[in-house]
């Protein structure tokens, strides 16, 4: 179900994290990434491999907005919108990167490429208004920013210079 360094990764989480809930925040993020979602497969799937039930494993994972149980893009644009990025603008970058990849809030575009989320404070508030995609950290962005970097060929160009 996923590649050997993904295993690798979270085996090495499991040795070397304190609790078996780091262990397991590791799994279901690592597994998220490279699955692009966390179903009933990935979720008996992480069970067995650190030795949990499949009932903890999906209450952890139903808790965190990052954790989806159907498909993201080979992407996932994540927008801020909490108070500073409002303040700079946010809903008008969001309305702008809405009608350039013509999807709306959760949705992914039809070539697969990418998922918007719109969410709350990720914590890069002197980059409002801050985006992510995966997980780096893009902002500040403006709405031609975005048209640009969605064109990059693979999301290469996705990094803060
Ligand atoms: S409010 Fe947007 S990063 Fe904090």
């Amino acid at each position: 179900m996923l590649s050997e360094d993904a295993v690798r990764e979270i085996e090495a989480a499991r040795s070397e994290e304190e609790s078996l809930r780091h262990a397991l925040l590791t799994a279901l993020r690592v597994v998220q990434r490279e699955r692009r979602q966390v179903g009933s497969a990935e979720i008996a799937y992480i069970a067995d491999l650190l030795d949990l039930s499949p009932a903890v494993v999906q209450g952890v994972a139903r808790f965190y907005d990052q954790i989806t149980q159907t498909p993201t893009g080979q992407h996932v644009l994540s927008l801020c919108r909490g108070i500073s990025c409002y303040l700079c603008g946010a809903d008008d970058v969001a309305a702008e990167v809405m009608e350039v990849l013509a999807v709306g809030r959760g949705g992914t575009t039809a070539d697969g490429q990418f998922t918007l989320r719109l969410v709350e404070c990720i914590g890069d508030c002197d980059h409002a208004p801050a985006a992510m995609v995966d997980d780096r950290f893009i902002g500040p962005v403006e709405g031609g920013a975005i048209r640009a970097l969605t064109r990059a060929e693979g999301g290469s160009a996705w990094h803060r210079s």
